[in-house]
């Protein structure tokens, strides 16, 4: 398995595992445009998976004030999900982060995606806010790092 940063051709891979991760989006979410927002942030970084040359997987950074870092996105396609490579992406991340001084990460996790939330408290994440969204739940999620 292959960790780098992604480039513009990656997209519609990346749209692909969007799409195929399993994660229920809302109605007027649009993982094309979504993605090409991404691509012209200069502050954001994708980084994604690759498994025979395959894109399996991609994890989202973005820089914010303070030095802290924004996981927007993190999405593995069903069939190679529970192999470790969501945790792969989150180490490759928090390197990258500890690398370029970032102090602190953060991200929102809706309350009954569980898996997810077990994700990021493995890697020692901590819940310090729930916010309400409509019907649901969110829940703002943050680990510091040394
Ligand atoms: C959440 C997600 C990224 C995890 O990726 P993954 O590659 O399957 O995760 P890993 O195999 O690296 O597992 C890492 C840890 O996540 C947790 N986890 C993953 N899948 C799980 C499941 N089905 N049930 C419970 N815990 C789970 C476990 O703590 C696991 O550690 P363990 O295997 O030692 O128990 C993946 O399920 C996914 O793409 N989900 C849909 C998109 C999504 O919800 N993204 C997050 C939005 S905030």
């Amino acid at each position: 398995m292959l960790i780098k940063r992604a480039v513009r051709k990656d997209t519609e891979e990346i749209v692909h595992v969007e799409m195929h991760s399993g994660y229920k989006h809302p109605p007027n979410f649009d993982a094309f445009k979504n993605t090409i927002a991404l691509f012209n942030d200069k502050k954001e970084r994708i980084f994604i998976a690759k498994e025979n040359k395959k894109v399996v997987g991609y994890i989202t950074l973005r820089q914010d004030k303070n030095n802290v870092g924004d996981i927007g996105f993190l999405a593995i396609l069903i069939e190679y999900q529970r192999k470790g490579i969501g945790a792969e992406l989150m180490n490759y991340l928090e390197t990258y982060a500890r690398r370029n001084n970032y102090k602190e990460l953060v991200l929102v996790v809706r309350d009954t995606n569980e898996k997810a939330i077990q994700m990021y408290q493995k890697h020692k994440f901590i819940i310090v806010g729930r916010r309400k969204s409509g019907d649901k739940i969110k829940l703002m999620m943050s680990k510091t790092i040394e």
